[in-house]
């Protein structure tokens, strides 16, 4: 008995001294460079990291209720993106179980990964400076939670939620444009560009093609707000995501792995009040009409419906990003953003190829 627990307690004295010692051991933030409220001194080194600066022209002097909204949910995704790529970097670094990287790839991940890293926080910190320079309140971050536990998983879900983003910048773009926000998209459009470059390696890092379609898959801001809150966000953590005003959906779960041919995939989520029999599930898939198909309810346990659906792979050549979403009414939805406006449960994603 006693010296089972004397080894436990130096087990346990170790790990607090390992951890107290190395700052990168740190998880969640604000990190040890001073994320997400860097001193000068700080934002130098993020950077030097960032083998960049933060934009330095002056910002627009007015913008849209809209534009902020749009601001807001690039600020929250961002420092999402932060706290993930800080855990991953600190797992390679640190040769956790499930992230040893053998041989002189790892150099070159680390390298990669301090970049990104660095690249996301300066992401974050332009959001977060452009909402304090309008007077409207920098969003802050909360507590994540990251489903994975090995590099592979790792990567392939930070090429996941980049397709995503890479999605969903095209619609904030749009928005800027509409609402006469036009001096912020530009900015935008850079990170557009910037992001692609990240998903081109964690392809490659998965053996893939680099590039993944012609044109990338677009998606709204309802999607990227929901799939963050539903799969990263610790529920009841965030100070202040409240202030992103945009409709929260109630979760898909993707039950299937789809491939590459059609088929029927099967999905759940919890049984409305309203009944199934006006749902439809959507597809969004390229720069593609979305597209419409019938669900079959195959089963209800408690309160959760398990459907099926035909996923229409080679009508369509469905490869890369597809956002799937169960909506009420048949459409035709003439957009994603329609797409978005009659969602229930949502979004699923679905990478092939
Ligand atoms: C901002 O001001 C410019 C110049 O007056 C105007 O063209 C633009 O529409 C305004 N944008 C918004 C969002 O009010
Ligand atoms: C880092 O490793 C821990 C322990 O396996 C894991 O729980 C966490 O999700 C990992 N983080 C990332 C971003 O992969
Ligand atoms: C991780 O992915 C790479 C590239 O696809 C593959 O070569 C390697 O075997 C994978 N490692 C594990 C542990 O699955």
């Amino acid at each position: 008995m006693r010296s089972i627990f004397n080894v436990a307690a130096t087990v346990l004295g170790l790990t607090s001294t390992l951890a107290t010692a190395s700052p990168a051991a740190k998880r969640g933030l604000p990190l040890a460079d001073g994320f997400p409220n860097p001193n000068p001194t700080q934002l130098k080194q993020i950077q030097q990291n960032a083998l960049g600066t933060l934009p330095n022209g002056p910002p627009p002097s007015n913008i849209s209720s809209d534009g902020l909204v749009s601001l807001r949910l690039v600020a929250a995704n961002e420092l999402f993106e932060v706290a993930f790529f800080s855990d991953l970097l600190n797992n390679v670094t640190q040769n956790v179980k499930g992230y040893e990287i053998a041989g002189n790839n790892r150099d070159l991940v680390i390298k990669s990964l301090t970049a990104v890293l660095a690249q996301e926080e300066l992401h974050a910190l332009n959001a977060n400076n452009a909402l304090a320079h309008f007077n409207a309140g920098p969003i802050q971050p909360c507590k994540y939670k990251f489903p994975v536990s090995d590099f592979n998983s790792s990567i392939k879900l930070a090429a996941t939620f980049t397709s995503l983003v890479l999605g969903t910048l095209q619609d904030v773009i749009k928005i800027f444009a509409e609402r006469g926000d036009v001096p912020l998209t530009v900015g935008v459009a850079s990170v557009v560009g910037q992001e692609g470059e990240q998903e081109g390696w964690y392809r490659l890092l998965q053996g893939k093609v680099p590039s993944e379609l012609p044109f990338l898959t677009t998606s709204t801001r309802e999607f990227a707000f929901n799939a963050l809150n539903q799969n990263f966000i610790v529920p009841g953590s965030c100070p202040n995501i409240n202030t992103i005003k945009l409709t929260a959906f109630q979760p898909l779960t993707l039950l299937s792995q789809p491939m590459a041919k059609t088929e029927p995939i099967q999905f759940s989520f919890q049984k409305p009040a309203t009944g199934t029999d006006n749902l439809k599930l959507v597809y969004i898939n390229q720069q593609k009409v979305p597209i419409v198909e019938d669900i079959t309810v195959v089963k209800t346990v408690g309160s959760t419906v398990t459907i099926q659906a035909t996923f229409p792979y080679d009508a369509n050549e469905m490869n890369g990003l597809t956002i799937a979403a169960v909506v009420g009414g048949s459409g035709p939805f003439q957009s994603a953003q329609d797409v978005a406006s009659a969602t229930k449960f949502g979004p699923a994603l679905i990478i092939i190829n």
